[in-house]
């Protein structure tokens, strides 16, 4: 009998610290009227001592709580990040001891597409019968590698965390998945150092990255929906990436999707890469506007780029 693996639990977690645009305004050229219009951001959480295994850890807690499962009944934990706290031992490995769990434990790099190839490879492990219970994490401490002298980059990321516990379920969950990769555009957005020892800071041609990120993204979503014989209209909601407010815009409107089904937490959290789709979902989840089999499609780009869309029944 086919496997799904369904989400049972979400969880968040955000740093206390608040940096809203009239802070940025203080160490920019820049303004929260230009910031608010050209991303719809206000605001976003940036850590002080945390790390990112500490923003992990909150949000994998209270997803395993809504789960209600122990972490020692997980049998794998996916952790996508584009900023772990060592270059080894992975994050994964540090969020498993501190959980308490057991099983084996691995980072997953694709950037803001961290969550989306997380999701389609726990999928895999659930659907041959490898795994029963997955935690996946996004968890981001972008502020970390943000160029805070760079006005066009610095504005846009934040810091945070959100965890999903995925179940193997005889009858729903994720339905149908779909991940790319074009390493041609490294130099589009990356981290500038040339050396794994050197620091670097994230680096962008923010024009090129958003007109990709439009096309990429709806491609992604009209392949994800035909290949489920779904249309858009079997959408309850878009939870997508939340990088930007005009590429949402664009992206719904390339796939016909109203606004109004589109959950948004940008203006609050800004870009926290990996962490932005779990996030976000976890805030719908909980405000109670996703409920029990709602069909919702994530997607989702980054650096490389790579990019994806995931089709589920909630
Ligand atoms: N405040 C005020 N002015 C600014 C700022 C700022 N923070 N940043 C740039 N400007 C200026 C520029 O210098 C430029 O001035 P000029 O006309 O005198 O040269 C002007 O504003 C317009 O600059 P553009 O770069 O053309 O502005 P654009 O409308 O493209 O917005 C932005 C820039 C917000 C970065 C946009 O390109 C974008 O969001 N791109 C997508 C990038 C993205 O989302 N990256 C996240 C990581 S990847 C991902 O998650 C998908």
């Amino acid at each position: 009998m086919k496997k799904f693996a369904r989400i049972i639990g979400t969880g968040s977690y955000l740093p206390p610290k608040v940096v809203t645009n009239h802070d940025l305004e203080k160490m920019l050229d820049t303004n929260d009227e230009w910031i608010v219009a050209r991303t719809g951001i206000s605001e976003r959480r940036i850590v002080e001592e945390e790390g990112t295994c500490d923003l992990a850890l909150e949000a994998s807690i209270k997803a395993l709580e809504m789960a209600n499962i122990d972490a020692s009944e997980l049998d794998l934990i996916i952790l996508a990040t584009t900023t772990p706290d060592k270059i080894f031992p992975a994050t994964a490995t540090m969020l498993q001891n501190r959980l308490g769990a057991k099983c084996p434990a691995f980072d997953m790099q694709a950037v803001c597409a961290g969550f989306i190839f997380a999701m389609t490879t726990a999928q895999q492990y659930i659907e041959n019968g490898s795994a029963k219970k997955v935690l996946v994490v996004g968890s981001e401490t972008m502020s970390k590698i943000v160029d805070w002298s760079d006005r066009s980059s610095a504005i846009l990321f934040g810091d945070g965390a959100g965890a999903v516990v995925l179940s193997s379920d005889d009858e729903t969950g994720i339905l149908h998945s779909n991940i790319y990769s074009d390493g041609q555009y490294v130099s589009s957005l990356h981290v500038s150092n040339t050396r794994i020892n050197e620091i670097g800071f994230i680096q962008m041609a923010g024009n090129e990255v958003f007109k990709i990120a439009v096309t990429r993204l709806s491609n992604s979503a009209k392949t994800t929906l035909r290949e489920s014989n779904m249309t858009v209209d079997d959408l309850t909601w878009m939870v997508p990436h939340q990088a930007n407010i005009r590429i949402i815009t664009a992206v719904a409107k390339k796939i016909n999707l109203p606004m109004e089904k589109v959950i948004i937490t940008l203006s609050k959290h800004g870009n926290t890469s990996a962490a932005s789709i779990p996030l976000a979902l976890d805030v719908a989840v909980r405000d109670g506007r996703i409920n029990k089999g709602d069909k919702l499609i994530f997607e989702g780009i980054g650096g490389g780029f790579s990019w994806g869309s995931l089709l589920v029944e909630f």
